[in-house]
């Protein structure tokens, strides 16, 4: 069979190039561009990369038309109903899910490095008590970057798993102290003795005066939204953790990278901004009036939780949690009236002709933070919840990156549309 390709042509000067089609495994295949500007000069220009494949991936697949997320294949439907966070992780990293002594050896390995320094305890003394934790975990992760630079050989595979082992057994330390910071409640290091999830909800929720005794319902909530969270392809933060690697950076610098970017509330934010929203309207009646404020251009009032770059369906993600989250309620027989506004609203959005045509379907977040309230974490903690999670997919796909043959720094063009060329003029001279 012929090779797939297609032929770019300048009408003006009529030159053509000839560029190679790559099928994937699923999803568009790509117009291969490399030689764009060596033939005609040109470059692309792709506002967002809504059109662009920045990279070779096997990790995650996402369809956003038939709402489809698969991690190495496997449907985010059967991870999160037999998989665990840590199985997960492994999965993203190492491509295959673990046998048994894998899983153990994995599973121990992660545990060997849960602890921090104990100087990097000390950075948290310089943020002040009620700043936002994503600018403390940006802060302290990158911070960790000190301790593991001179012996972090990002070309040796070696180096990089023991990276992404390190990451994911101390992103549980590093957001439970910052936590515990901003609460004044003293630093509680890791419990080995206990599995993942319950020793990071120990590290967070823990007193120094008592036992702790985990929720089964509350890890088991944990362990889900871990799993949902861990990794959704070539994202905002994904991309910035990507191309600050691609600088052949620090790898706990680039995940602070990745952090920093995940805060915004286009993006991992949004969970926090959902509980904002919700507490604006305060009442089921309120919904309508909130609900057309967002459909009007003029008012800047988006509906949180709402819409996705990619899903135009119903994220998959979000049909598991909503579930989860009526479970989780009605299991701790929690009266939450956001609950209840948080459904009309979704009702009256689902109905409305402005999100129908617009395809705006409820993201995860729109009840990711839903949960976390249920199980008492604050609402500045959400999006370094999401981070925790999400800590597992960046350093995966940073893996990915360096092992790929054709890894060069990102670097993208831009079209100037900026002053021509003029000759300075002394400050006395100027008008
Ligand atoms: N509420 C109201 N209108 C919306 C919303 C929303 N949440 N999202 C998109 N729209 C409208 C836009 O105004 C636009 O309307 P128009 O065609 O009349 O101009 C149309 O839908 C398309 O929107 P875009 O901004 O082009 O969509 P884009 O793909 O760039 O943005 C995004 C996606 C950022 C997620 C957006 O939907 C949004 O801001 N949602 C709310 C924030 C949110 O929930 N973010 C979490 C994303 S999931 C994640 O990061 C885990």
């Amino acid at each position: 069979m012929a090779t797939r390709s297609v032929t770019i042509t300048d009408n003006v000067s009529g030159k053509s190039v000839e560029c190679p089609v790559h099928v994937g495994e699923y999803g568009a295949p790509v117009i291969d561009i490399k030689n764009l500007y060596k033939e005609l000069g040109m470059f692309t220009f792709d506002i967002g990369y809504a059109s662009t494949a920045s990279c070779r991936s096997a990790i995650t697949y996402l369809d956003g038309e038939e709402g489809v997320l698969l991690h190495r294949g496997y449907p985010i439907e059967q991870l999160a109903e037999k998989s665990s966070f840590l199985e997960v992780s492994y999965l993203l990293v190492n491509g295959e899910l673990p046998n048994a002594a894998q899983l153990d050896d994995w599973t121990h390995s992660i545990k060997m490095h849960s602890m921090t320094h104990e100087h990097l305890s000390r950075f948290y003394q310089g943020y002040r008590y009620d700043a936002h934790p994503m600018s403390v975990l940006a802060g302290v992760c990158a911070a960790v970057a000190s301790y593991y630079h001179s012996t972090t050989d990002i070309y040796n595979p070696e180096h990089r798993l023991m990276t992404a082992k390190r990451i994911i057994a101390k992103m549980p330390n590093l957001v439970s102290k910052t936590y515990r910071y901003q609460s004044g409640l003293p630093f509680v290091y890791p419990d080995n003795s206990r599995e993942y999830v319950e020793n990071f909800m120990y590290m967070m929720f823990s007193w120094p005066t008592e036992p702790y005794v985990a929720n089964p319902v509350a890890l088991r909530a944990m362990n889900l939204l871990l799993i949902l969270h861990a990794d959704h392809e070539q994202n905002a933060s994904t991309s910035t953790v990507r191309l600050a690697g691609s600088a052949e950076s620090n790898p706990y610098a680039c995940v602070s990278a990745g952090i920093a970017t995940l805060w915004g509330k286009a993006h991992g934010g949004a969970n926090e901004a959902v509980i904002e929203m919700l507490q604006e309207i305060g009442d089921v009646k309120n919904i309508r009036k909130f609900v057309d404020r967002a459909k009007d251009k003029n008012d800047n009032v988006r509906l949180m939780g709402f819409g996705h770059r990619v899903y135009k369906n119903y994220d998959p993600r979000a049909k598991i949690i909503r579930q989860a989250c009526h479970d989780l309620l009605d299991s701790m027989n929690l009266d939450q009236p956001m609950f209840e506004i948080a459904m009309e609203l979704e009702r009256i959005a689902l109905e409305d002709e402005y999100f129908i045509s617009r395809k705006l379907y409820p993201n995860v977040d729109f009840y990711s933070g839903l949960i976390y309230q249920a199980l008492n974490i604050p609402t500045s903690m959400f999006t370094p919840m999401f981070a925790l999670a999400r800590s597992a997919g960046w350093i995966a796909q940073w893996m990915e990156m360096l092992g790929d043959g054709d890894f060069r720094i990102g670097r993208p063009r831009q079209l100037y549309i900026g002053a021509k060329q003029r000759d300075y003029v002394a400050v006395a001279q100027r008008k």
